[in-house]
């Protein structure tokens, strides 16, 4: 029986004061941060990267879930891991030999994860399953907090539960993009573990009241 687990995206948290909501997040009883690195060419959106993540990572516990929205990440592996990244999560549209990169980033010690856009088939990272600590399904097109949640990505969610039975039952499935307590139920029955909120945790303070809404909307 996996545990549940709601990683919240500091993409909706007050960008002025990050060492403040790191540290209330923690306080609030949260065990996951999720980091959205956005380079304006894989999404049409920049955000932040290694530094800002290397400078928090001094003052946090908390497990830095970094999700890379950038091309060719693998160019980058190492500078997220020396940051302090615990598990870096790349995009398979982004970067052209997956395997590869993939086997770097857990060569290099770092727990690893692939992204799926809501359009790209499962089958792209079928053969990877077994190397994957989570995989990433995409319920909106990256880029932008706030947007509505793609109903047809629940059946993908369902459909890679049933191929990691086969494959890999440890590994995690992550949603990311219109997450909400209204939609939870919903997406733990289809097989999801661990759910990305930006704009549906930070927008509805205090965050352990907030956190607390979603563990029961989990049935956790
Ligand atoms: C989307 C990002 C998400 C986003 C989620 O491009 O990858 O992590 O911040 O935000 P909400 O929960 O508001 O959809
Ligand atoms: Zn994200």
């Amino acid at each position: 029986e996996r545990e549940f687990i709601l990683s919240p995206s500091l993409l909706s948290c007050d960008f002025g004061r990050l060492a403040d909501e790191l540290a209330a997040l923690e306080e609030a009883g949260l065990k996951w941060v999720h980091w959205d690195v956005m380079d304006g060419r894989f999404v049409p959106n920049i955000t932040l990267g290694a530094p800002i993540i290397k400078a928090l990572r001094k003052r946090s516990k908390l497990f830095f879930d970094v999700h890379l929205m950038i091309e060719e990440p693998e160019r980058y592996i190492a500078d997220f891991i020396d940051a302090g990244a615990d598990l870096i999560c790349v995009h398979a549209e982004a970067t052209r030999h997956l395997e590869r990169t993939v086997s770097e980033i857990r060569r290099m010690g770092a727990k690893c994860a692939v992204a799926l856009n809501p359009a790209t088939s499962l089958f792209d990272i079928e053969y990877l399953i077994p190397q994957l600590d989570m995989a990433l399904i995409m319920s909106v097109n990256p880029g932008f907090g706030g947007q509505k949640f793609i109903p047809f990505t629940l059946d993908k969610i369902h459909e890679l539960a049933l191929l990691r039975d086969d494959w890999n039952p440890e590994m995690l499935i992550q949603v990311d993009g219109g997450c909400a307590p209204e939609n939870t139920p919903d997406l733990v029955e289809a097989g999801a573990d661990v759910l990305v909120s930006g704009s549906a945790f930070f927008g509805f303070p205090p965050y352990r009241e907030r956190h607390e809404t979603f563990l029961r909307a989990a049935g956790a």
